[in-house]
């Protein structure tokens, strides 16, 4: 923890939390332990990255494609962070952390939704840190939300197509008001980025970890962190022209 440099953090911090079934399997175990054992990783992930004072936590905890998994494991994952949701809603008021949703959240249970709506709604002062869910979420789908809201705001007069930007359509996407993810980090060795956040991770840093969501602890974040920390962010410029800027200190 002391190595890292505290005005290089990563702002938001996004990851597939990968490997809960190998994890399991490992340990001949079904693979809903391997999602429990996940659970209490997500505790940790989320309790350090408060402590750096990391502003947004991006946890990709159920994707579209998630949906056509056995049924019992669908069930048992809503399960799951229903009874997460309820235990952390005072660990989250206590350290000051807001929690926020992205993805299509209506397909979620009823008792899921209203959990989810429940807590967001009681964290909302909170302002140390946001906790994002990505929850029914793809990055594909998020555009095409984006895009069907644009074109109704444009027939509605409310915008004209000259006037959208980039900035414009990212704000018409599920992480409206959210900055783009600094640092994406993947355990478990997988190197796609599996329909997340496709527009928003543009210019994100990679991170990939042979380590497995279950057994992912501080420690490995402090790794990731550091990591990031010893690259240089050109955003398409050259190398010379970033090192003019730092010293100009832009
Ligand atoms: C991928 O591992 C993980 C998921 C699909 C679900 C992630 C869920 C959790 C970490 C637990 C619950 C979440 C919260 C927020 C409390 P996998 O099953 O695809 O692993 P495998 O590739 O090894 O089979």
């Amino acid at each position: 923890m002391e190595k890292l440099n505290k005005d290089k953090l990563p702002r938001h911090i996004a990851i597939i939390m990968d490997g809960n079934g190998r994890w399991a399997k490992k340990r001949i175990l079904n693979r809903v332990s391997g999602h429990q054992k996940g659970a209490e990783a997500v505790r940790e992930a989320v309790k350090t990255c408060r402590e750096l004072g990391i502003e947004v936590l991006t946890l990709y905890a159920f994707s579209m494609e998630n949906w056509n998994r056995p049924k019992g494991e669908v069930n048992a994952l809503m399960h799951l962070l229903k009874r997460y949701l309820f235990e952390e809603l005072d660990e989250m008021l206590e350290n000051n952390i807001r929690l926020n949703a992205i993805g299509d959240l209506e397909n979620l249970p009823n008792k899921v939704y209203k959990v989810l709506t429940d807590t967001i709604e009681k964290t909302k002062a909170c302002k140390g840190m946001i906790l994002n869910l990505a929850l029914s979420y793809g990055g594909r789908d998020d555009i095409i939300h984006a895009v069907r809201k644009i074109i109704s705001d444009c027939e509605a007069k409310k915008i004209k197509p000259e006037n959208i930007t980039e900035e414009l359509f990212s704000n018409y996407l599920f992480t409206a008001g959210i900055p783009d993810p600094d640092l994406l980090i993947r355990t478990s060795g997988e190197h796609r980025i599996s329909n997340f956040l496709l527009w928003q991770m543009a210019y994100t840093e990679i991170y990939i970890t042979d380590t497995l969501w279950p057994d992912f602890k501080k420690e490995d974040l402090i790794e990731a962190i550091l990591d990031f920390q010893s690259r240089e962010r050109r955003f398409g410029l050259t190398s010379t022209q970033i090192k003019g800027r730092k010293k100009k200190g832009v």
